[in-house]
């Protein structure tokens, strides 16, 4: 499981598009190869499953998903689902279900643990603001939404997040109303335990024999690889149907 500081990318580079090239960037240490490519790599090439709980981009590079197929190997990622991305793909979908169509989403965190720290580098930051921004557009079903996402690096919070989102909606006849939250998570606290049920789900994926993407762990992720889905009961829904028919196969309960 990649639970290393967010990393830096500067795009997709010819290295990264087949697993050939990527061996040849390799052995000629090509910088383009960053460390958490590096770890994906070693854990395929030991057919070991693997999870990346962080928005780097990693495993999900063509070369390295081309190398997961061959080898057999359950990957999943990426970015852990815990606060803020958590809650809007609970909210998302009540303005979309009741037709409240919305205009502008802001959301802002204070952070002020090491990850905040090395997010307060707008290199590594770059690609935890793109994740955090996914959700959204595919959950409302337009994308004429003024959504923005910050993060500050605040000392005095420690591990304590705090997040604050403004939702700008329009309800019947043109009504412009707004919705405030503020929560106030414990960062480590409500990434651990996803963690370690996410080694053993994937761990448990690959004694089944699937191989590539898990899309039954989307629920874990602000950016689920191979899937689109973001709704956050849809994605919980998936992971009971997996469970479920898992358990009948496996002749238990
Ligand atoms: N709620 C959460 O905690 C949460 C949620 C989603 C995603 N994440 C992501 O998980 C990652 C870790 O978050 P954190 O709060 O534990 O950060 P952290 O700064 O407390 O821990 C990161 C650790 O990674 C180590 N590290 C950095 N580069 C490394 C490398 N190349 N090889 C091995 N180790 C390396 C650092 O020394 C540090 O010990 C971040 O990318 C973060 O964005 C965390």
């Amino acid at each position: 499981v990649n639970i290393a500081s967010t990393e830096p990318f500067a795009g997709l580079m010819p290295t990264h598009q087949s697993i050939g090239q990527f061996e040849e960037g390799l052995a000629k240490d090509d910088p383009a190869i960053s460390a958490g490519m590096l770890y994906a790599y070693a854990a395929l090439a030991a057919k070991v499953p693997y999870v990346n709980f962080t928005p780097s981009t990693t495993v999900d590079i063509p070369a390295l998903m081309e190398f997961a197929d061959v080898q057999g190997v359950v990957i999943a990622g990426k970015d852990g689902k815990t606060g803020q991305t958590l809650y809007k793909t609970v909210l998302a979908p009540m303005f979309q279900l009741r037709n409240l169509r919305v205009s502008g989403w802001y959301s802002t965190n204070l952070l002020g643990n090491d990850d905040g720290y090395v997010l307060s580098d707008p290199a590594h930051l770059q690609q935890k603001v793109a994740s955090k921004l996914e959700a959204l557009a595919p959950i409302l079903g337009y994308d004429d939404v003024d959504h923005q996402v910050d993060i500050h690096y605040y000392a005095p919070r420690g591990d304590a997040k705090e997040a604050w989102d403004v939702i700008d909606f329009v309800g019947w006849l043109g009504a412009k109303m707004s919705m405030r939250v503020n929560w106030l998570g414990q960062d480590s606290i409500l990434a651990a335990p996803l963690v370690v049920d996410l080694a053993r789900l994937v761990w448990f994926a690959q004694q089944r024999g699937e191989r590539g993407p898990a899309t039954q762990l989307s629920a874990f992720f602000k950016t689920p690889l191979n899937t689109r889905e973001h709704n956050f009961f849809e994605q919980t829904r998936n992971l009971m149907m997996y469970c479920d028919s898992a358990s009948r196969r496996n002749g238990g309960d």
